[in-house]
């Protein structure tokens, strides 16, 4: 198939352009770079020998995007270009609402017109908000706890829409839990801007020696250790995800909502202690109080991916914490990985 990602430069864009690629598929690559480096599309054709085609654009401006589309016709889309950040989403509604929502109407209209009907769309697991129970099935009610959870909800509603009015033949939103880890070549990884709010990063960060200790946000939470209970997600099995569900909604023609998560659930210690015994690593830790907003403990069923396309997550805990060790160490230098 020939696929556009929106947002394929960025982490979890460039890792399932890679292994989309490595599949036989053609890519092309639409991103404004705000949140992503220059060099990932080169290190894409050393990673798969594939010379992408990069469209240097806002996902907001229909009349380049449209222009896209029809000189380079697409079997579908996988539309990751978004703003992520659940703090900044509180600070700054209107940014979130233009960027994700407005962006994700322009980007339909564009299909639209250019007579695109099949989109894979980045969800996340923020929808559910505080769970009533765990794991967590795509039938559990959705709640909106801040205002990035907000747009992910409209734009998935957004996307049902069209598909329900045969506007979309094929339309899949993936609600990914919590994705860590890199490429095991360490050429494609993660890379965030200033003091990292997610976890992996942050604890990746203090083994290299640019942070002295990891705060851990709570330890009274009702979980085995006290500490927060998630489910991380290698980026690798979350781009295999991504390429099986296209290939069913093309092959199909269906609408569907599916989890990406293992199953299990790692606690901020647990995570702590395989990082340590993946890297060989010290990651000295201190407890702080609990964050705002956090909640103890939320994992998926992902049942329905497994029934569906047949994915399944093959990488433990620790394969998440070696790759996104190999990724920093890299970064930082430290050769010795
Ligand atoms: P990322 O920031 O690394 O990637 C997003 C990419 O989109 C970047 O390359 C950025 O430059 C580009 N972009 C942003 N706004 C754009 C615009 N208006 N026009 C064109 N390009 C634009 O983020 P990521 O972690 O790879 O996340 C990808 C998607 O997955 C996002 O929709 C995010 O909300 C969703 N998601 C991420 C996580 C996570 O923890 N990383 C979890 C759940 C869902
Ligand atoms: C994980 C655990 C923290 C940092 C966020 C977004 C969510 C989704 C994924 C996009 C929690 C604890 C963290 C630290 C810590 N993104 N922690 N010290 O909060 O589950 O999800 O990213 O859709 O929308 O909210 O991920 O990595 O920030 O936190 O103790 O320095 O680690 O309290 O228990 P979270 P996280």
């Amino acid at each position: 198939m020939r696929i556009l990602l929106t947002g394929g430069a960025g982490y979890i864009g460039s890792h399932t352009a890679a292994v989309l690629a490595q599949r036989g598929h053609e890519i092309m690559i639409l991103d404004n770079f705000a949140n992503a480096e220059r060099d990932v599309p080169a290190r894409l054709k050393q990673l798969t020998g594939q010379d992408m085609t990069v469209i240097e654009a806002d996902i907001r401006d229909t009349e380049t995007v449209t222009a896209a589309l029809k000189a380079h016709p697409v079997e579908a889309v996988i539309h990751f270009a978004a703003l992520k950040a659940v703090g900044e989403s509180e600070v700054d509604p209107l940014l979130y609402y233009d960027m994700n929502i407005i962006g994700t109407i322009r980007l339909l209209q564009a299909m639209q017109a250019a007579g695109v009907n099949r989109i894979v769309f980045s969800s996340s697991a923020t929808v559910y908000g505080q769970p009533d129970s765990t794991p967590i099935l795509e039938d559990a009610p959705t709640r909106v706890e801040n205002i990035y959870g907000r747009t992910k909800l409209v734009m998935e509603d957004l996307i049902r829409d069209l598909a329900r009015t045969g506007k979309l033949k094929g339309a899949a939103n993936l609600r990914y839990f919590n994705p860590v880890g890199a490429h095991p070549s360490a050429l494609i990884g993660e890379t965030p801007r200033g003091v990292p709010n997610n976890l992996m990063p942050y604890v990746t960060q203090v083994a290299t020696g640019e942070r002295p200790h990891l705060n851990v946000f709570g330890n009274d939470y009702p979980t085995r250790d006290g500490t927060g209970e998630r489910d991380y997600i290698h980026v690798m099995d979350l781009a295999e995800a991504h390429a099986l569900a296209v290939e069913h909604i093309h092959a199909n023609d269906v609408s569907v909502t599916v989890n990406l998560g293992t199953g299990n659930g790692t606690t901020v210690l647990e995570l702590v202690k395989a990082f340590e015994t993946a890297t060989g690593r010290e990651i000295p830790v201190n407890i702080t109080p609990r964050r705002p907003g956090d909640v103890a403990s939320y994992y998926a069923n992902p049942a329905l991916a497994a029934q569906l396309f047949g994915w399944q997550a093959a990488l433990n805990v620790e394969d998440m914490c070696r790759d996104a060790w190999r990724w920093q160490a890299k970064r930082a230098g430290i050769n010795d990985v």
